[in-house]
């Protein structure tokens, strides 16, 4: 035999990983589980157990307990208690408790892997390699941030007692994205592991006693769907951090919406893994085979629809079969396996149900001819070529090993494609030239896109995603700010209830025909306008309500908007985006010039407002947003983005992007300067804004957009549409084309947008019903707005040979 044949002809023989440690681990626990609580494995108060197994093999691992509401209570009553202490001690010992997990991580790193891989089915070269070290560094880079706590983030608190809920697919490691910051930042954890996959955090459990972290810091409840809601429901959690199915995030969003629990969301995913005709083909493929094959494809991120240029399609099919033919599908612990079992049954069939309904779509199946083991549940490396873009397997998240492909001729209609979706978590794109990759990975909406590479993760780089795969950041900076509110904000008092203007549309009086430019300074019956677009617009309804001042006297009337009017606004601004693509010395400037001319015109907008809010309140708001005008002029170019430096041979920029288009509800109260202190972070960081302005005193549109038209502000930047707030806001939060929602009120006015804006999951912010001193600078203006006008993308770029 020659070395060439016995080259092509040679196999890989068994490796096994010999999981005896791991098992007599189980066995000295008696393989049952009950919760971990203020530091104790306690039973389950209904004594309810249900059955952990191995995927691969489809045989019991342990019994583990079944959560119900009253052991969710003992849990969060737990974590309460242990908080005030918690959050007491000094960064540095906080920092002491999570470098010493970190230690013990890597201390038992090879029983957590078995353990995962025994519980999970994903290859113990994952687990090992990948999910238990990516642990370490998370607790290691975490205990870096409880150090600086008090240093970077002053006058800041943690949200207090945290209730976590994570999935089955990367179980300890997103144990780690969440408890992590959670500890740096002094808050306590309830934490609801998957039900197929609960071990490494009871594992983990175990560690936190081993190092002696105070009783009720961490608390680990099992169980299902059930359990979960029961922690989402519970009075006493103050912020919820779930990552699993878009379907149950929305339902997570309606379910808090009438709380003050801060959420983050990390959902699904239909990532796009663009390859350009320039790209390596060869590293490409390889790229793909991390892209979709690695965890069997149970991957929130992973690259499940290929947009390939059409000149190398069939050149990269040819490729990508021969190196399918060659993934080894078979027993997780075997240390040379590249696919192992999928989670649990009822995933395999669903991904069995998409694959045959995208083949009666249309889409030629591939799989390569291995042989599966005969019992556990696998799935054959698959590919689903000449899919159409709206074929369920091109929309929806299958979550196996299933890649469907595309073709595109433009890196234009590349990125088109690669945008048509619900979702924006991540991307990849392939291609020798640094300028079309880079191009494309700015066009991409996504909150990670890896060039050339794929799949790549680091505690010090944020993770999350755009649109309907959620809000919110994990890992970095940004992912810290999930765990932490001003101080001020949280101790704020509630704002009074919001008051209506007096008529109903029935008695409202039709629309003037007469422009208002006539009107003196000081008239009665001012009639102003919507502005949608940049143009001055008579609202559908054709009515208006009438505005009154202080004293009861009838100021003038303001357009009664309705449905139609919202949506033209939103649709003006979503032609207006461009705006985004201005420079920030562009905006910088604009917002300079609009200062200039609300100073020049300042005195007669006061002369009006102070009718509605006397006379110093009126000369107030108008010097305040001015100086606010400015300060955002300031902003616009120097709230810039990082660069990362994971440790791979990557560099990830950290860029702040815009949101898209947001709706903005403005205070009541304070008609010129709420206005303006929402409206201007969002438009300093290049989004463009549909305003409902000051239910109160909406005259004040007129005033804001004749300095508009006279200033360089692009039509549609900004829009204006007056009328009842909580009708409108109705409206704005279940747009489906409006990507935020801010939302200034009382209590039930919050609770409306963050239940109505769950539809498209739009981001949505609040100011939980509680007041907020416009006139003082440390609250009303400056980062704390610009975090949430920007979201951050990652864009990992390799370098060297
Ligand atoms: P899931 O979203 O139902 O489960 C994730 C976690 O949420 C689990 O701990 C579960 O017990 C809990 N949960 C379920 N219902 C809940 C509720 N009403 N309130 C609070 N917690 C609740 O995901 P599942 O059913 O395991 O998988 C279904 C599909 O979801 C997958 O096929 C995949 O498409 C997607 N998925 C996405 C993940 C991601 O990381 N983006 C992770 C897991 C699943």
């Amino acid at each position: 035999m020659s070395v060439i044949e016995k080259f092509t002809t040679m196999d890989y023989g068994p490796a096994p990983e010999d999981p005896k440690e791991s098992l007599l681990w189980l066995d000295a626990r008696q393989r049952k589980f009950g919760h971990f609580i203020a530091g104790r494995f306690q039973s389950p108060v209904e004594g309810k157990y249900f059955e952990t197994t191995d995927p691969s093999t489809g045989e019991k691992i342990a019994d583990v307990a079944q959560g119900s509401a009253a052991d969710v209570d003992a849990a969060v009553k737990a974590a309460s208690l242990a908080l005030p202490a918690w959050q007491k001690l000094s960064g540095h010992r906080r920092a002491k408790f999570l470098y010493a997990l970190a230690r013990h991580v890597q201390k038992h790193s090879r029983r957590l892997a078995v353990l995962e891989t025994l519980d999970n089915g994903k290859p113990i070269r994952e687990s090992r390699d990948l999910d238990v070290p990516l642990v370490a560094r998370h607790f290691y880079h975490h205990a870096g941030w409880a150090q600086l706590l008090a240093q970077e983030f002053p006058d800041r608190e943690p949200c207090g007692v945290v209730g976590q809920i994570i999935p089955w697919n990367f179980p300890l490691l997103m144990l780690a994205w969440k408890i992590a910051p959670a500890l740096a930042t002094g808050n306590t954890v309830v934490l609801k592991p998957a039900e197929f996959t609960p071990l490494t955090a009871l594992a983990f459990a175990e560690l936190c006693n081993e190092v002696g972290l105070p009783a009720g810091v961490v608390n680990i409840i099992t169980g299902d769907g059930a359990t979960g809601e029961a922690l989402v429901k519970h009075p006493d959690v103050d912020k919820i951090a779930f990552t699993g199915s878009t379907e149950v995030g929305r339902a997570i969003r309606r379910a808090t919406a009438q709380s003050h629990k801060k959420l983050s969301l990390e959902l699904g995913g239909k990532s796009p893994f663009i390859i350009f005709e320039d790209a390596d083909l060869d590293s490409a493929v390889e790229g793909l085979v991390d892209g979709i094959w690695f965890n069997q494809g149970q991957v929130c991120c992973a690259g499940s629809r290929l947009l390939v240029q059409e000149s190398v399609a069939d050149k990269l099919t040819r490729k990508l079969q021969a190196r399918m033919s060659t993934l080894r599908v078979g027993s997780p612990l075997d240390k040379s396996i590249d696919i192992g079992a999928i989670i649990a049954r009822v995933q395999l069939e669903r991904i069995d149900g998409l694959v045959k309904q995208g083949i009666a779509e249309g889409a030629t199946c591939w799989q390569p001819e291995i042989v599966l083991p005969s019992r556990g549940l696998y799935y054959k490396p698959t590919l689903l070529s000449n899919v159409h873009p709206t074929s369920i397997v091109a929309q929806q998240e299958i979550f196996g090993p299933v890649l469907a492909a595309m073709t595109f001729r433009t890196p234009q209609e590349a990125v088109q494609l690669a945008n048509n979706t619900v979702y924006g978590l991540a991307g990849s794109v392939w291609s020798e030239s640094v300028n079309v990759a880079l191009q494309a990975a700015a066009q991409i909406k996504a909150g990670v896109v890896w060039v050339n590479s794929t799949n790549l993760f680091d505690a010090a780089c944020g993770f999350g995603g755009y649109r309907e795969s959620g809000y919110g950041r994990e890992g970095g900076r940004e992912g810290l700010l999930e765990y932490l509110e001003p101080t001020w904000f949280k101790h704020a008092p509630a704002v009074a209830e919001t008051v209506a203007p007096g008529l109903s549309p029935a008695t409202s009086a039709p629309v003037a025909d007469t422009p208002d430019v006539a009107n003196p300074i000081t008239a009665i019956d001012r009639t102003v306008k919507l502005y949608i677009g940049g143009k001055q617009a008579r609202p559908d309804s054709g009515y208006s309500i009438p505005v009154y001042g202080r004293s009861g006297e009838l100021l003038g009337e303001a357009p009664l908007g309705n449905r139609k009017d919202v949506r033209n606004a939103v649709e003006a601004a979503r032609k207006a985006e461009d705006w985004s693509k201005t420079t920030a010395h562009n905006r910088a400037q604009v917002l300079f010039y609009l200062a200039e001319n609300l100073s020049q015109r300042g005195d007669e907008i006061a002369k009006r407002l102070s009718a509605a809010v006397g006379e110093k309140q009126a000369a107030q708001e108008i010097h305040a947003s001015i100086e606010r005008l400015f300060s955002y002029a300031a902003w616009c170019d120097k709230f810039d983005g990082a660069v990362h430096n994971p440790p791979f041979r990557n560099i990830s920029i950290a860029m702040n992007e815009p949101i898209g288009t947001v709706g903005v509800v403005c205070p009541a109260d304070l008609p010129l300067l709420g206005f303006f202190s929402l409206a201007l972070p969002l438009i300093c960081a290049g989004n463009t804004v549909v305003a409902i302005p000051s239910e109160k005193y909406p005259l004040i549109t007129g005033d804001l957009y004749q300095i508009f038209e006279t200033s360089d502000l692009s039509g549609g930047v900004l829009n204006l549409v007056t009328g009842r707030s909580s009708e409108l806001l109705k409206v704005l939060a279940e747009h489906d084309d409006l990507d935020a929602i801010w939302c200034y009120g009382d209590v039930a006015l919050c609770s409306a947008a963050k239940a109505l804006s769950a539809g498209n999951l739009k981001q949505v912010w609040t100011n939980e019903g509680r007041k907020i001193d416009w006139f003082d600078a440390a609250q009303g203006e400056g980062r704390w707005f610009l975090q949430r006008a920007y979201q951050v993308k990652n864009i990992w770029v390799p370098y060297g040979e």
